[in-house]
């Protein structure tokens, strides 16, 4: 598990509007790369058409290439559900399915995929809710629904959905902004723990969040409103956040930023 992502010359559009232009970046495999930059930079946007998901908006499109290993995600022959089930993700409000059970929501993928064996889904519970440590806390109460947990447990179920299904990749975007400190640091934990077998990519406007739980960041950023935005630069953490090589980085992270 855990590719390794190359973008290459990524143009984003809404239809004609040009959302993010020109990234370049390789994503190294069982590894945690923040996204970081002002809000409406196209963090999101490009996010998603590492999975495929940015096309699902009407207009969505994009030029240029993304591959997964030596994988090109945009090819003819490619399905794009089966790249969404590779390569998972994980919201910025928790979404657990709010009728289901908590148990059916971690199964859910396995579901939709064909599983369908008791002890098959048994085990993938245990092993996703460990992997998301949230089973102590819920393995007494499977079947009550998961809208009934605190949001940060809603948001760890959310990640045992997501790992699941075995994702080569986990995409969080803000996974973190609905959360309290407390569930906020839970949650840094389980990617650094999380990293070990998946290639992870997390959006976060919290810097310091980014400093703690990323081996390496992304700065995006803006010229002007309805201009394009565009990766700065991506280096190791230490180094964008104590030397980076431009400007702009350095001006958004000591806060003297717009
Ligand atoms: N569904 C959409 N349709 C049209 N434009 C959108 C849509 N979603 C986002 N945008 C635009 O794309 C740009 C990037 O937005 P977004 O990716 O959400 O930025 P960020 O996540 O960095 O805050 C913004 O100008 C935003 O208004
Ligand atoms: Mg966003």
């Amino acid at each position: 598990m855990g590719k390794r992502i190359d973008v290459k010359d990524l143009n984003v559009y809404y239809s004609d509007f040009l959302a993010v232009e020109g990234v370049t970046m390789t994503v190294e495999p069982r590894s945690v790369t923040a996204f970081i930059g002002p809000s409406g930079c196209g963090k999101s946007t490009f996010l998603r058409t590492l999975n495929r998901m940015h096309e699902v908006i009407p207009g969505g499109r994009v030029e240029g290439s993304v591959r997964l290993d030596d994988q090109d995600l945009y090819a003819k022959e490619i399905d794009p559900v089966a790249v969404r089930r590779s390569v998972g993700m994980v919201f910025q409000r928790p979404n657990p399915f709010p009728t289901m059970s908590i148990y059916d929501n971690v199964v859910a993928g396995l579901r939709l995929n064909g599983v369908k064996g008791r002890k098959a889904l048994d085990e993938a519970v245990e092993t996703s809710l460990k992997g998301a440590n949230l089973w102590n806390e819920v393995k007494d109460r499977l079947k009550k629904p998961g809208a009934g947990l605190s949001g940060g447990q809603q948001q760890r179920l959310c990640i045992a959905r997501a790992i699941a299904v075995r994702p080569q990749v986990l995409l969080m975007d803000e996974p973190c902004s609905a959360l309290d400190p407390i569930s906020t640091l839970a949650i840094e934990d389980l990617v650094n723990e999380l990293k070990t077998d998946y290639t992870i990519v997390i959006v976060t406007h919290n810097m310091q969040q980014a400093a703690r739980v990323s081996d390496r960041t992304a700065f995006f950023n803006l010229a002007a409103t309805g201009k394009p935005g565009k990766l700065i630069e991506i280096d190791d953490t230490t180094r964008i956040f104590n030397n980076p090589k431009e400007r702009a980085t350095e001006d958004y992270i000591s806060g003297r930023f717009g």
